[in-house]
């Protein structure tokens, strides 16, 4: 053994519970065991036909660098990026909790709470940082009522960050009608997002369903039927405030949707403004298992580039 070898430890990741998959990766609660001792991580762990795919390779390098340039409570934090015994993984916070996805319809306000954390995590994120992938699948929310923001995979720093494939990015449902037609990098497009993530927590629906995917193709540069279509769907919301609220969300004209700056004040304001449980209180009344399926426990081995 080489006197290196006993002066650097080797780390190693323990996958405990299997969390989530994608399509080229899945993601793990595990602890991470090095010379500072265990600490719980969460792992996204390239799928072994995946490593064998460079642009995968690549956008999960660059994901990483994406999260690596997060500081809020409410934006999940870089731990390590690491070959695991042949498998890249990138190595973040654990949220402990679930998707936002699982906690179904909620009342308004603990809706407008969970989104207004969405809206003052992304203004308080870098300069020109764009999520491109915002989705009720995509928010943890912790026991304590913390909403984190995770899946940097499509996420942009000033144009420059993961995922280098192109064309049109995102989840149809949640995305801004200009998405159908260009790859923008515009925060807007993220406000956009929020706000059909809002619809979806009140009324329980889908803001757009599957079959309406063409028709938003066909949408361009027909800001009058987008507005027309805007109020048939907004009728389910019954209170005004919210859906003046909700309007200014979803604004055809991307120009024409607040800042998150300006977004998250509304949000708050009117958060403080109508009744129900806030969302901590939801959170404390919710029984919380947070016992993702279990892996058959097994231990990674850091494999150093030589
Ligand atoms: N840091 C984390 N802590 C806890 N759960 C997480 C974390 N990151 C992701 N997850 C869970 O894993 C799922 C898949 O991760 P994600 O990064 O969204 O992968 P994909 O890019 O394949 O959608 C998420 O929907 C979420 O439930
Ligand atoms: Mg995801």
């Amino acid at each position: 053994m080489s006197v290196l070898a006993i002066a650097v430890p080797s780390r190693a990741v323990r996958l405990e519970a299997w969390v989530g998959s994608g399509a080229s990766a899945e993601v793990y609660r595990g602890t991470l065991h090095d010379v500072d001792g265990d600490r719980p991580v969460a792992v996204k762990l390239l799928k072994p036909a995946a490593m064998l795919s460079a642009p995968v390779v690549r956008d999960l390098i660059a994901e990483a660098w994406v999260v690596r340039q997060l500081r809020h409570p409410s934006l999940m934090r870089f731990v390590e990026l690491m070959r695991l015994e042949g498998q890249l993984a990138m190595l973040t916070e654990y949220i402990a909790g679930c998707d936002l996805a699982a906690l179904g319809r909620l009342n308004e306000r603990a809706a407008l709470g969970a989104v207004a954390q969405v809206a003052e995590a992304m203004a308080a994120g870098p300069e020109g940082f764009v999520h491109r992938d915002l989705k009720p699948h995509n928010l943890r929310i912790t026991p304590s009522g913390r909403v984190v923001v995770v899946d940097m995979g499509l996420a942009q720093i000033a144009g420059v960050g993961a995922c280098t494939r192109t064309g049109r990015a995102g989840t149809p449902p949640y995305m801004a009608p200009e998405c159908f037609w260009q790859d923008t990098p515009q925060p807007s497009r993220d406000v956009f997002s929020a706000g059909a993530i809002l619809f979806e927590l009140v009324t329980g629906q889908r803001l757009w369903g599957r079959r309406e995917y063409r028709v938003r193709r066909e949408l361009r540069g027909k800001p009058r039927m987008h507005a027309a279509w805007r109020r048939i769907r907004l009728e389910e919301v019954a209170y005004p405030p919210l859906r003046e609220l909700l309007d200014r969300l979803l604004q055809f004209d991307a120009e024409a949707r607040p800042t998150w700056r300006e977004a998250s004040s509304l949000l708050r304001g009117l958060a403080a403004q109508v009744g129900g449980q806030p969302l901590s209180a939801r959170c404390a009344g919710r029984r919380w298992t947070d016992e993702p399926s279990s892996v058959g426990q097994r231990t990674l081995r850091e494999v150093k580039p030589t």
